[in-house]
């Protein structure tokens, strides 16, 4: 063989996703997991039910229809026109994908051409950079900065160069918590029109705000034709396994986000499709419920950590917390949380691996609280130590 690197230049440096690496720690030491951000509970009963009940009818056990089963794209319609008032056509304005992480792929696979830029908040969700590169792109970071994450807009046009192509946002943010508020979003969508740039956004948190509230920037004048519109039922329904997810959007960009995305898993989720059309349509309790639940979950932890002597910066959205640990004397975030579970049985991510800039992330760490009150409750206990 020859002495050329088997991974691609492009993917060079993405390694194995932090996520793997401690959950694999989580398990090798019996620790508390609350790294990655998947909930220890499964969605509702009913919505489990229901993917039985389709793979028992022989319903998605064959390939579904590319654009995905009608009863979900009708799903996904009502569901954008109930909490938002948007109107999307199911048969043209509506793509189902393999998650959202399949979804935001596909859309840099088929909106970039080697070079483009791609303005992203940084600490970016870790898909994000791998997406860009794999497409030839370009990343350009925007960073947000404790301790209140929000995005320097001033900074964010000055990034905007000839080169720059869309912007790939995520509101509510991972791993901050960041929620965008109206008069940022109305800035973006301004600047988008501006300088005619596509935007991307990930909306995968969107019924986890618990400060403020979630607008789809979609919504905003100027961007129906503009934005590509992301969001998956892993978070919203605890079924992060079945991997269903979606875009909505235009016409057009939606048949060039179907075209690449035909050719990395053509369909996926079958009978999962099915199930989540119920789950779209459950009652607004449902989302109300599933909202205060995380809430408390967010107050239980961020006492706890608070308690062992973290900063946190009590998140606006999602199911994350971030924290800096230099208030616990502590250094470096990766050393940090590869020593963790040994210190106290807790396994947790450090948000440096989720930035361009090493500096900007050193001493923060994030911890999930999707997890039993019990859970969450025996990781404050034992992070206590850290406070002695
Ligand atoms: C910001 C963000 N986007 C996308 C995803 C992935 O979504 P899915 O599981 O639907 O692919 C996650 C999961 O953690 C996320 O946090």
């Amino acid at each position: 063989m020859s002495g050329r690197p088997l991974l691609n230049r492009r993917l060079d440096g993405l390694g194995t996703t932090i996520f793997a690496e401690m959950s694999a720690l989580a398990l090798a030491t019996g620790a508390i997991n609350l790294g990655q951000g998947f909930p220890d509970t499964d969605g509702p009963e009913a919505i489990r039910e229901a993917a039985v009940r389709a793979l028992r009818d022989g319903r998605g056990n064959q390939y579904p229809p590319g654009m995905g089963v009608p009863e979900l794209r009708t799903a996904i319609v009502d569901h954008q026109r109930r909490f938002y008032g948007l109107t999307f056509d199911p048969d043209t304005e509506v793509l189902v994908t393999a998650g959202a992480t399949e979804a935001i792929a596909a859309a840099m696979l088929a909106l970039l051409e080697p070079g483009d830029e791609v303005i992203a908040f940084e600490p970016f969700y870790d898909s994000y950079a791998a997406s860009i590169a794999m497409a030839g792109g370009v990343r350009v970071p925007l960073t947000l900065r404790a301790p209140d994450f929000r995005p320097d807009l001033d900074a964010l046009r000055a990034a905007v160069t000839p080169r720059t192509r869309l912007l790939l946002l995520n509101s509510p943010h991972n791993p901050t918590g960041m929620v965008l508020t109206s008069d940022e979003l109305t800035a973006i969508a301004e600047l988008a029109v501006e300088r005619d740039l596509l935007v991307v956004t990930d909306e995968v948190y969107e019924h986890l705000v618990f400060d403020g509230e979630h607008t789809p920037l979609i919504s905003l004048p100027g961007m129906r034709d503009r934005t590509v519109s992301i969001s998956s039922a892993g978070k919203t329904f605890s079924f992060t396994g079945w991997k269903v997810g979606w875009v909505t959007a235009s016409a057009p960009l939606v048949a060039a986000v179907r075209t690449s995305k035909q050719f990395l898993t053509y369909v996926a989720s079958g009978p999962f499709q099915y199930a989540i059309a119920e789950a779209l349509r459950l009652p607004d309790d449902y989302y109300t419920a599933f909202r205060d639940d995380l809430q408390t979950k967010r107050d239980l932890l961020a006492d706890g950590l608070t308690a062992a002597g973290f900063e946190v910066y009590r998140p606006q959205g999602t199911y994350f917390i971030t924290t800096d640990i230099a208030a616990l004397g502590e250094k470096d975030a990766l050393a940090f949380c590869r020593a963790l579970p040994a210190r106290c049985g807790v396994v947790a991510v450090p948000n440096s691996v989720f930035y361009d800039d090493p500096d900007a992330g050193r001493t923060q760490v994030r911890f999930a609280f999707c997890k039993k009150d019990d859970v969450l409750q025996e990781a404050s206990g034992r992070l206590q130590q850290l406070a002695s």
